[in-house]
């Protein structure tokens, strides 16, 4: 996964790179590196196992200037997190410096083949085999870096977007890329950056190039941008405006990102639905909708690919799109669905769901689809991500950047996009009440209302944290869509408090589960005013009879649950169908809250990354 950035042109590179390093830390930050050409044209290169603070510390009083320059924040796949395996990586003849995100699939033989010319190797990483590679193809056939990587990359399998900078000719950055996102940002004085996403090189410019697969750029003050693909054909740099409010990527006083996030819900909801629901006719228009009507009311199948808690949105999206349009509609994990046989056609409405858009599976999962005659729409966040430009037509959730590795205003973004989706549809199909689309649309407007009434639910669950921060293991439960909401809590606590939880249907428990259930046990039952309001008492019920500790979201005013559970959170009456984006909110702080208590890093929790751009 990991960021890489890179920087040429007349400011000092290291403090570019070590800004475009912090905020790409999102996406790996097990170790941090940079490398730094200065007027003598010494390559300098420092790197740490840990994060972007300590890589500042390592190269305090030491030669930083220079106006070329890349890094890099890990998310290691091949060879542990340490400082021979971070990058940036040098050649055997300590000419070239390279970067990379993705893994190189056959590294074992280009390795081997490249030891049999005489290069040994330091690291275990296969990245390392690129830098090699490059550097024998330019010794042997006399190539100068862009031709020399475009020979070099034709030989290369797997997922790269690369950035190398040549100790003698510091006047060019070269990049590459395939499968991996890179972003090159056009600067008004002969100055250019790169990175993984535009996150980095906002502040500079809005002027950026989105590579695309199998190209290969040069950046240069002197020669300006140069793009060939690894067919030798040359490329027009096609320059893109990118807007984003600086701020956004800023913790604006709050502790921690995730906790920002949280807090954002209400204005984000808001942005999601602008211009989409109008509060006066009461009517639902997205654009990809009124420009594909007829391919997407022809959809005999809806399949919806995610992965983790776009996986869950997914669930929620299934239960909409079945009950208010009536088209049958699957939930397939990307990575397993990129493998299936499902059969797929014409007929299939394919709907990938991503915050990041850069997630390798769901963008394969697309791909595949996409190969078999299946209409693709995207849910994602980031704009101009790969999986948006992949897809046939989409909805973007508009949210903004999402910092925090769990992901929380993305997930009710893309519910609240979904629950548009339904209604558009079902409009068009005609299998919709005018009388119930118009009461769930305007409960829909109130939403962003209700979560800010929702936030002050912290004040009740902040002390009660403190009394999980030694539980070993969780359950939540939920039924219909309470189920996804619970699926969501449970991975929000076990990714960033490292606490054992599960989501559960409540009325599976009886077929296994129950077994767990002891007074060491919390069990987080999502229990409103539904039709299935009763079942779900005497799902707690059983749950009290064998002694489980019940923290339960209810509807306000309920009594019933109250008598039994031991910790009540309320929730405003509401359609079923809108639940799910006001019941998340208490279990998003109860996570945070309890990782807190911890003294974990919330933001960053360990082993894993924003966006997964790997297998
Ligand atoms: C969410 O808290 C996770 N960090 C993770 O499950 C995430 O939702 C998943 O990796 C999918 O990411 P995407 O939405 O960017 O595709
Ligand atoms: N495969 C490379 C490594 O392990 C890059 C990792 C990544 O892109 O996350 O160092």
């Amino acid at each position: 996964m990991c960021g890489i950035v890179g920087y040429i042109g007349t400011r000092q590179a290291y403090s570019v790179l070590i800004k475009g390093l912090s905020r790409l830390e999102y996406r790996g930050y097990d170790s941090a590196g940079v490398a730094l050409i200065n007027k003598y044209k010494d390559l300098n290169i420092y790197k740490v196992k840990g994060k972007v603070v300590d890589l500042e510390r390592e190269s305090e009083n030491k030669d930083i200037s220079g106006c070329i320059g890349i890094g890099h924040t890990r998310w290691a796949t091949h060879g542990e997190p340490n400082t021979v395996n971070a990058h940036p990586h040098c050649s055997q003849s300590g000419k070239l410096a390279l970067v990379h995100n993705g893994i190189i699939e056959n590294y074992v033989t280009l390795k081997a083949k490249l030891e049999s010319k005489g290069y040994h190797f330091k690291s275990e990483t296969d990245t390392e085999v690129l830098v090699q590679l490059i550097d024998y193809v330019m010794e042997k056939h006399h190539l100068e870096l862009m031709p020399a990587v475009l020979v070099a990359m034709d030989k290369v399998e797997g997922a790269y977007a690369i950035a190398i900078i040549e100790k003698d000719r510091p006047e060019e950055i070269v990049v590459a890329k395939k499968s991996s996102p890179l972003v090159i940002g056009v600067g008004d004085n002969n100055e250019y950056f790169l990175a993984s996403d535009a996150t980095p090189i906002v502040e500079y410019t809005d002027k950026v190039v989105y590579l695309k697969d199998g190209e290969v750029a040069s950046m240069s003050p002197k020669s300006g941008l140069k793009i060939e693909n690894l067919d030798n054909v040359t490329i027009s740099p096609e320059i893109k405006k990118v807007t984003m409010d600086i701020g956004q990527l800023e913790k604006q006083g709050f502790p921690h990102f995730m906790l920002k996030e949280i807090y954002d819900q209400p204005k984000r909801i808001t942005d999601c639905m602008r211009g989409r629901v109008n509060p006066k006719t009461l009517d639902v228009v997205l654009s990809a909708v009124t420009d594909h009507k007829e391919r997407l009311l022809n959809a005999k199948r809806i399949i919806i690919v995610a992965c983790g808690t776009s996986w869950h949105a997914g669930l929620i999206g299934k239960r909409l799109l079945e009950r208010f349009c009536k088209i049958p509609t699957e939930v397939a994990y990307a990575s397993e669905f990129r493998y299936s046989h499902s059969p797929i056609d014409k007929d299939v409405l394919v709907i990938a769901i991503s915050q990041s858009g850069e997630t390798a599976d769901t963008l394969a999962a697309v791909q595949m689809a996409r190969e078999k005659g299946a209409f693709i729409y995207g849910i994602c966040n980031a704009i101009g991500s790969s999986i948006a430009r992949h897809t046939d037509t989409g909805s973007y959730i508009h949210v903004g950047p999402e910092i925090g590795v769990a992901s929380t205003k993305a997930f009710t973004g893309q519910v609240t996009v979904l629950i548009m989706l339904a209604l558009v549809l079902a409009k068009e199909k005609g299998t919709m009440s005018r009388e119930s689309y118009e009461e769930i649309v305007k409960e829909l407007l109130l939403i962003p209302e209700r979560m800010q009434k929702m936030l002050e639910v912290d004040k009740q669950i902040k002390p009660l944290s403190k009394e999980f921060t030694f539980a070993h293991h969780f359950i939540y439960m939920g039924r219909g869509f309470g189920y996804p909401v619970a699926l969501e809590g449970a991975l929000k606590l076990k990714e960033i408090s490292y606490i054992h939880a599960e989501g559960y249907p409540a009325a599976e428990m009886k077929h296994g589960p129950i077994a767990l259930i002891d007074n060491e046990m919390p069990v987080v039952i999502i229990a409103t005013r539904t039709c299935l309001y009763d079942k779900v008492v005497s799902n707690i019920q059983e749950i009290k009879a064998r002694k489980g500790r019940i923290i339960a979201i209810v509807t306000e005013g309920d009594t019933v649950v109250k008598n039994i559970a031991d910790v009540t959170i309320e929730i405003p009456t509401l359609p079923p169908c809108l639940e799910p984006l006001i019941a998340t909110i208490p279990l998003q702080l109860l996570a945070y809250h309890v990782a807190v208590c911890k003294g974990l890093n919330v933001d960053q929790p360990r082993n894993l990354a924003k966006s997964v751009t790997v297998e």
